[in-house]
């Protein structure tokens, strides 16, 4: 999917829920998006806002807010979540729409505590962001003018009142100091990091954040379509789809009927079924099974195409209205297996996705903005192909986050990103009161129809990490475990994981991530030890070992989190900061670091393998450290992802057979030291390029064990056959290899398997000649895999042997871009010349966005060719001027 085709869907959208009359879908609908105004509890502010959309962005297109992630805002403005806001809205209406039966308000989603009054009579109300409204307002909309008001109550005053009014103590009750947070997040249905996280800032918005308008008919109408593929027959199966009906009766009387048709209609597949139903009471929600043989099956990214289909589903009612949906529907099966392994105690725990098993390469994705409403189907479209672009084929929308928007899971369908999705609690206990509860299960009803209709969705996860919590006792619930754990069962597994199965969705329920899986379920859903690694899957996170030692990893059977932190470029952080802030130790780095201890975490990362910079300058000596924090978080994430690819086909005491890796975190929210591998504003760091090259299809991946080199070779999806695993050494003062040996080998699809392993002194340095003194300071390897054509298949990936403080040869390059030329619409072939060896050279396109096709690499060869993809419009001789390049030396 093209920018164009992006823009293009989205201009149509915005036609046609624009504020005014519409005719959608087959009823008669009235647009209320548009210009709002908003206003204060004591009426001191009263400016236009925009629907969608929040209070902090009207209040900084009214000018009365700066940018609110310049500097220190982020604490300035933490008054507008306090304050109580009202959004009032003028329009008319014609008799035609006010004489029809039924009159609704729909709502896609109000952030979150409000009432909503249409001419002063109550409709509805809003506890939960998560959920979609339909409020009748038959009775309170007339003729002519007509005036809505959506009036909000603090999320902050919420919280604290909930709390402070139930019976027991549901914990964490503040975040820590550090994060400049808001307490008792878990109190409300609202984005629980939109109160502060460990990686971005508390605003706690408010506002009409999706779509509102009214719709008015006589006839029962269509309120949405779910619709699931599955096979059916062997030995070879074909596929079929549920579709599943929610129809809104309007006021028809619960001892009427009406007789209706329906239609289900795959246009580009030439299907239509036609059936005839009767609606009544009982009869809200009907469910046909229909066969769809020509249907093609949609693969994840890299293995197959992702064929999607129309599927336009109509109501007719005979002599009446007709009402219709229509969407994008993809055919895949999905499995989590979870069985015995040989030789090991323990289960497996992996997907099949086509009945292929895969190896997950990911990531984990929080909410692209504090601000939803900033985020453009461009800027998502730019994300999630930079995952692909990776070699990305699954992301986890986390569970602290939001359910994200359709695009964002339409644009997963096209591109073939597999999504694991949380629902919406994370570390955190929550509340089970009956409002609470049923708020939930609107919540996970709504949520699970709207999403399970995306072939990219493999699966449901109840939260993040509570399990985890509750059993590691991280809020001091020991001192009343029954309460909190049976809390804690009937939340997840009596009413989330219940509504998941009633919806035959296909798809695997898990009750935490972190968890043990079956094993959990065996144990009562808190398992004894969550963090198991002989089930389910784990985090791991550990920021006092050196990430270099690859035994301080753990062997598990999936890895869904783990990840270390560094800082966002100085191009990114500019914008939001200034000259006093422009220091690793400044007020302002401290403010952005919300994670207790992390400078000095990344700092003493840094100095176990790095000297730190020498220049006396203080803006170079900064941004040098940015870039030291960004090139140790790619060799950590590197060093622990290689780990667990090559434990694929492994195991060590009963431990490994590791099938996937999502690391934390891909994207960020804001500009400041987190996790992520793309910065605020989707510049790539440099772990993005690492990501591209350890999630290669095919990975050529070396370590070093009791005095020897083994070699492994990684291939996802194609058979390799008498292909050649070429391990060279090189000395750190040429460039070229000084001692090579090759391996032929053959390996089947989604495996790992060591193809050399030899005595690094005698059997790889001596050979080459690394000296007698300290070989492994004089010397490195690289390993590479290529095809029995000579085609390379792999990157060639390096190994250190020792830090880069200590290595001796190492000299100050001079590397020069010697030429910059247009080779395509948006790519350009940039060609560097280096006088020596240059580890982490670093390309730099300033302020032109766009991403290479490498960088942060080892240079080894005196020439290389990189090619830059521009994400805006510009020629060779803009690129040439603002192009720089670096590397480690540099800082010496
Ligand atoms: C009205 O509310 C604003 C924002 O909370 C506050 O700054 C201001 O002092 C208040 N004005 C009056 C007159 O109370
Ligand atoms: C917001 O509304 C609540 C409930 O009516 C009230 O207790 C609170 O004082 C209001 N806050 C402000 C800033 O007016
Ligand atoms: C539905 O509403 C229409 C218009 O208000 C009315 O004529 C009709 O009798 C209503 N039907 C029922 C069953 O109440
Ligand atoms: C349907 O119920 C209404 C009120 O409940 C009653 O007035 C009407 O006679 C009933 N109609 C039929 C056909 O039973
Ligand atoms: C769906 O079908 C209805 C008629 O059955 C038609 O009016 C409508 O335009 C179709 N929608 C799309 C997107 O094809
Ligand atoms: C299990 O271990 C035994 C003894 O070490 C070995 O012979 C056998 O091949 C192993 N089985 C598998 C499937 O790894
Ligand atoms: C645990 O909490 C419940 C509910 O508040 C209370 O009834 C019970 O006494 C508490 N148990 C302990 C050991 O404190
Ligand atoms: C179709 O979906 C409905 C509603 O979710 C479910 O009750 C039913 O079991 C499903 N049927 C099949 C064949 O999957
Ligand atoms: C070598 O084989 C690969 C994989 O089959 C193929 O893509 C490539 O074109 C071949 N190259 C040559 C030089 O034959």
């Amino acid at each position: 999917m093209n920018q164009k085709m992006v823009l293009c869907r989205a201009l149509v959208y915005l036609l046609l829920l624009a504020s005014g009359w519409l005719g959608i879908n087959g009823e008669l609908t009235f647009g209320l998006n548009g210009q709002w105004k908003v206003t204060n509890a004591n009426g001191s502010i009263s400016i236009p806002g925009q629907v969608p959309g929040s209070v902090h962005t009207a209040l900084i297109a009214a000018g009365i807010l700066s940018d609110p992630y310049y500097r220190f805002n982020d604490d300035l403005y933490k008054w507008v979540a306090r304050d109580n806001w009202t959004y009032t809205f003028n329009f008319a209406v014609t008799s035609d729409f006010t004489n029809k039966h039924n009159v609704k308000l729909v709502s896609k989603g109000l952030d979150t505590i409000a009432d909503v009054t249409l001419n002063g009579i109550l409709i509805g109300s809003s506890t939960n962001m998560f959920v979609h409204h339909v409020w009748d307002v038959k009775h309170a909309i007339k003729v002519g003018e007509n005036v809505i008001q959506v009036a909000f109550l603090s999320p902050i005053t919420y919280s604290a009142t909930r709390s402070r009014e139930y019976p027991y103590d549901v914990p964490p009750d503040c975040p820590p100091p550090v994060q400049h947070g808001f307490c008792h997040p878990n109190f409300i249905r609202k984005e629980q990091c939109s109160f502060s996280w460990d990686w971005g800032p508390g605003f706690a918005p408010i506002g009409i954040w999706k779509d509102v308008y009214l719709e008015a008919f006589d006839d029962p109408i269509l309120r949405d379509v779910v619709a699931i593929p599955y096979e059916v027959g062997t030995p070879i199966p074909s596929w079929w789809m549920n579709v599943t009906m929610n129809f809104d009766l309007g006021n028809l009387s619960s001892n009427e009927s009406v007789d209706a048709t329906i239609i289900i209609w795959f246009p580009t597949l030439h299907y239509q079924f036609t059936f005839a139903i009767t609606l009544d009471i009982d009869h809200e929600q009907i469910s046909k099974q229909v066969s769809v043989p020509q249907a093609q099956t949609w693969f994840p990214h890299g293995y197959g195409p992702q064929p999607l289909y129309s599927l336009n589903v109509t109501l007719k009612i005979p002599s009446g209205e007709t009402s219709w949906r229509s969407m994008k529907v993809g055919f895949r099966k999905v499995e989590l297996v979870q069985e015995k392994i040989a030789n090991s105690t323990g289960l497996s725990f992996y997907f099949k996705i086509n009945t292929i098993p895969m190896f997950i390469k990911g990531s984990n994705w929080i909410p692209a903005d504090a601000f939803q409403e900033r985020i453009t189907p461009g800027n998502l479209s730019r994300l999630l192909q930079s995952a692909v672009d990776a070699n990305i084929h699954t992301l986890r929308v986390w569970g602290g986050g939001v359910y994200e928007q359709d695009e964002f899971y339409e644009l997963c369908d096209e591109l073939g990103i597999m999504v694991w999705q949380d629902f919406m609690f994370a570390c955190a206990m929550y509340p089970v009161d009956e409002p609470f509860l049923s708020s939930v299960t609107e919540e996970v009803h709504y949520q699970v129809r709207r999403l399970s209709n995306h072939p990219s969705v493999i699966a449901w996860s109840a939260n993040n990490e509570n399990e985890g919590a509750l059993r590691q006792d991280w809020y001091n619930t020991s001192r009343n475990f029954t309460l909190y754990d049976n809390d804690y069962v009937t939340l997840y597994i009596g009413v989330i994981r219940e509504i998941v199965l009633s919806k035959a969705t296909g798809l695997p329920f898990l009750s935490s991530s972190p968890s043990d899986g079956q094993l959990t379920e065996m144990q009562g859903w808190v398992a004894k030890d969550p963090t198991s690694v002989y089930y389910g899957d784990v985090h791991y996170y550990n920021y006092n070992a050196d990430c270099w030692n690859i035994s301080s990893f753990p062997k598990p059977r999936f890895a869904s989190e783990y990840g270390v932190q560094s800082w966002p470029s100085f191009q990114t952080l500019s914008p939001v900061s200034i000259a006093t802030d422009w220091s690793y130790t400044s007020t302002f780095s401290d403010h952005r670091q919300h994670h207790t201890f992390g400078q000095s975490q990344m700092l003493a990362q840094i100095q176990r393998h790095f000297n730190l910079p020498s220049s006396k300058d203080p803006l170079i000596y900064f941004k040098n450290m940015l870039y030291l924090t960004q090139i140790s978080q790619a060799l950590c994430i590197k060093f622990e992802t290689e780990h667990y690819r090559r434990l694929q086909s492994i195991l060590v005491d009963g431990q490994g057979h590791c099938m996937g890796a999502l690391y934390w975190q891909f994207n960020d929210i804001w500009q400041a030291p987190t996790w992520s591998s793309i910065e605020y504003g989707g510049k790539w760091k440099m772990l993005h390029y690492y990501v591209k090259d350890f999630f290669s299809p095919v990975l050529a991946s070396g370590m070093i064990q009791g005095g020897d080199v083994y070699g492994y070779s990684i291939t996802d999806r194609v058979n390799l056959v008498n292909a050649s695993f070429v391990t060279s050494v090189w000395l750190w003062t040429d460039l070229k290899a000084r001692y090579q040996v090759t391996n032929y080998f053959s390996q089947n699809i989604s495996s790992s398997k060591m193809v050399i392993k030899t005595p690094l002194n005698a059997g790889l340095l001596q050979k080459a000649g690394c000296g007698h003194q300290d070989p492994l300071l004089s010397c490195f390897i690289t390993m590479a895999i290529y095809h029995s054509n000579s085609t390379q298949l792999s990157p060639t990936n390096p190994i250190f042997l020792a830090s880069f403080s200590e290595v001796v040869g190492l000299k100050k390059p001079t590397i020069k871009i010697s030429s910059v030329s247009k080779v395509g619409s948006d790519e350009f072939l940039v060609t560097l010349k280096t006088s020596t060896i240059a580890p982490f050279t670093w390309l730099d396109s300033g302020s032109l966005r766009g991403r290479f096709s490498q960088n942060g690499f080892l240079m080894m060869t005196p020439s290389l060719s990189v090619s830059f993809f521009a994400w805006e419009p510009t020629s060779a001789e803009e690129l040439t001027k603002s192009l720089t390049v670096s590397s480690l030396m540099d800082l010496y």
